[in-house]
């Protein structure tokens, strides 16, 4: 038996549901917000990501799944979706309408060649929202607050986690006063920690392990020497968040997995799922679309993730719904089909082709959870009329066939 690849995945029935429960409304509410649909590659070039997620970032160091093509190009399976959203901006130039905004939001799977465990997948689905031409931190707050619209029209409770990762002004003399102070611990930090002093010292900060973390209470914080547009900034979104009574905690260590962050960067994590806990990142870019070629666009946006989302959601129980249609004799079965053609303008309709006895068919409408059992027996061929039972009212009726 051929069975799906470890980390992966098939969706039905109330799983299924439960995915497309969550695309459509993150869908409805970020078309409120403005945003309009993009589609992308799932397949791009490795560059794209070395270049803009970042070599030293565990996702492109460790987890593509890449590849070389029949015609010699070096692929991967797109390992989030902001890279290659950005590369489709800047090839169709809209990076040079400089005043205007866009708004673009997509979902679909992402591949991440990680050590599959509750939460964790290889192959995961993304909904995400991406903001081109807005350099105010007012749009930070705002998709924040569109996330926090999207889990509470899908019920789930969150905690917000936010930061910010500076600019070029501020971000490279931190790093070196993180470098110093880093160095001084050199042998009793991990030795990815000990990779990283010179890769990627940011990534320290969140090294998972807790001897680490106890060494690194002390220091340097980024967020106490930010310049001031930074500086500004931050404190302008806190003060947002606050006079929306959206709780949140400023977390110092929060730094992302991701290298093309600058200024906010946050995180919404769920304390009911586990340790792979969170549900929902994102923050500011500002560098990135300049990075991939086009012209300077700030830029912010975030995504989620479904599959941890949906052991989150508790879907509402499925009510009756459309009709069930069947007859008891062969000779009838071919009238049904005009019948559940005229039904199905407005309503679902599941045919039976086999003749049955009533009884049986009562017992399909059960099993489709039909509302209508409607049945042609012997006597409703004859007077070409139908036998309707609705499952719920339990009434029963004969109506003609005109008036079906
Ligand atoms: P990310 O934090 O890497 O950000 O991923 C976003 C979300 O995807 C995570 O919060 C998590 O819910 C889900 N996720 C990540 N990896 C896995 C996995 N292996 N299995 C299941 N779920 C997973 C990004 O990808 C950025 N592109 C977000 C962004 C958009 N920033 C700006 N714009």
């Amino acid at each position: 038996m051929i069975n799906a690849l470890r980390g992966m995945k098939d969706l039905t029935f109330e799983e299924s549901e439960r995915f497309v429960h969550i695309v459509t409304t993150a869908i409805s509410i970020s078309k409120k917000y403005g945003y309009s649909y993009i589609e992308t590659p799932i397949l791009e070039e490795t560059k794209l990501f070395k270049r803009s997620v970042g070599e030293s970032s565990d996702i492109v160091g460790k987890e593509m799944y890449q590849f070389t093509d029949k015609g010699g190009n070096d692929v991967c399976m797109r390992p989030e979706g902001t890279a290659g959203v950005v590369r489709a901006f800047v090839q169709a130039k809209l990076d040079r309408r400089q005043n205007e905004k866009f708004k673009f939001y997509y979902y679909g799977p992402m591949f991440r060649y990680e050590r599959p465990q509750k939460g964790r997948l290889r192959e995961f689905h993304q909904f995400g929202c991406e903001s081109f031409g807005e350099a105010s931190v007012y749009e930070d707050f705002t998709i924040i607050q569109m996330i926090g619209d999207i889990f509470k029209a899908l019920g789930i409770g969150y905690n917000l986690q936010i930061n910010s990762l500076g600019c070029p002004t501020c971000m490279p003399p931190y790093r070196q006063n993180l470098i110093n102070f880093l160095t001084n611990y050199q042998n009793k930090l991990c030795e990815d920690c000990n990779r990283r002093i010179s890769t990627n010292p940011i990534r320290v900060l969140d090294c998972k392990n807790e001897t680490c973390q106890s060494y690194l209470k002390d220091s340097p914080k980024l967020i106490e020497s930010l310049c001031d547009s930074c500086d500004e900034d931050f404190n302008k979104l806190v003060k947002l968040l606050k006079s929306e009574n959206i709780s949140y905690e400023i977390d110092t260590h929060l730094v992302r997995g991701l290298d093309y962050y600058s200024k906010t960067a946050f995180e919404f994590v769920s304390n009911e799922i586990g340790s792979q806990s969170a549900i929902a990142g994102g923050g500011r870019y500002d560098k990135l679309v300049e990075f991939l070629d086009g012209k300077p666009t700030p830029a912010v946006g975030f995504a989620l993730g479904i599959e941890r989302i949906m052991e989150l959601v508790q879907m509402p129980e499925i009510e009756r719904q459309g009709y069930y249609l069947g007859a008891m004799e062969q000779d009838a079965i071919d009238s049904l089909f005009a019948l559940a053609s005229k039904k199905r303008d407005r309503d679902k309709v599941t045919l039976e082709y086999a003749p049955k006895k009533l009884k049986a068919h009562l017992k399909g409408a059960d099993k489709v959870n039909a509302r209508y059992c409607a049945v042609v027996g012997e006597d409703e061929f004859k007077n070409q009329t139908v036998w309707v039972k609705d499952l719920v009212k339990k009434e029963e009726s004969i109506i003609s066939w005109s008036d079906f």
